[in-house]
């Protein structure tokens, strides 16, 4: 689990991140659906170009769905719970593809917010996103 500092460094860079959310979470997916094209067949409905709506649309949504884990950042099952039985049951993604969405996010934070990217910051949204990514997919245990 986070430690106090992590917490703070998520919490602060959650101030930033989140006036920029869609154009964050936009990114993200074009990272994922470019650098790792099988995570594409999870999405055959959606129009998966650069800055197509669905993305733009998508894009804001897993990054409000973040925002939701950052504002109970000590209860991340309880705030996600609907989520993850989407993602566990009905969507049955793979769990390795939450790997992957979970490093573009990473990539994504790094180069909006250079600056505040310190390595303690690197860890704390790699333990971040492993426990949101935990949460998502622990219904197949
Ligand atoms: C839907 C968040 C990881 C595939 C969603 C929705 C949210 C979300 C908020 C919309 C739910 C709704 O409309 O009620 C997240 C978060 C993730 C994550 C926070 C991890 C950080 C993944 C991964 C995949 C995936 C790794 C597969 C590569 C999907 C699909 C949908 C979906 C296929 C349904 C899209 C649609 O038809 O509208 N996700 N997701 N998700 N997610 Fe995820």
């Amino acid at each position: 689990s986070l430690t106090k500092a992590e917490r703070t460094i998520i919490l602060s860079m959650w101030d930033k991140i989140s006036t920029q959310a869609d154009a964050i979470g936009t990114e993200a997916l074009e990272r994922l659906f470019t650098s790792y094209p099988q995570t594409k067949t999870y999405f055959p409905h959606f129009d998966l170009r650069p800055g197509s709506v669905h993305l733009r649309v998508h894009g804001a949504k897993v990054v409000a769905a973040l925002g939701d884990a950052v504002k109970s950042i000590d209860n991340v099952a309880g705030a996600l719970t609907k989520l993850s039985e989407l993602h566990a049951y009905i969507l049955r993604v793979d769990p390795v593809n939450f790997k992957l969405l979970s490093h573009c996010l990473l990539v994504t934070v790094a180069s909006h917010f250079p600056a505040d990217f310190t390595a303690d910051a690197h860890t704390a949204w790699d333990k971040f996103l492993s426990i949101v990514s935990c949460v998502l997919t622990e219904k197949y245990r």
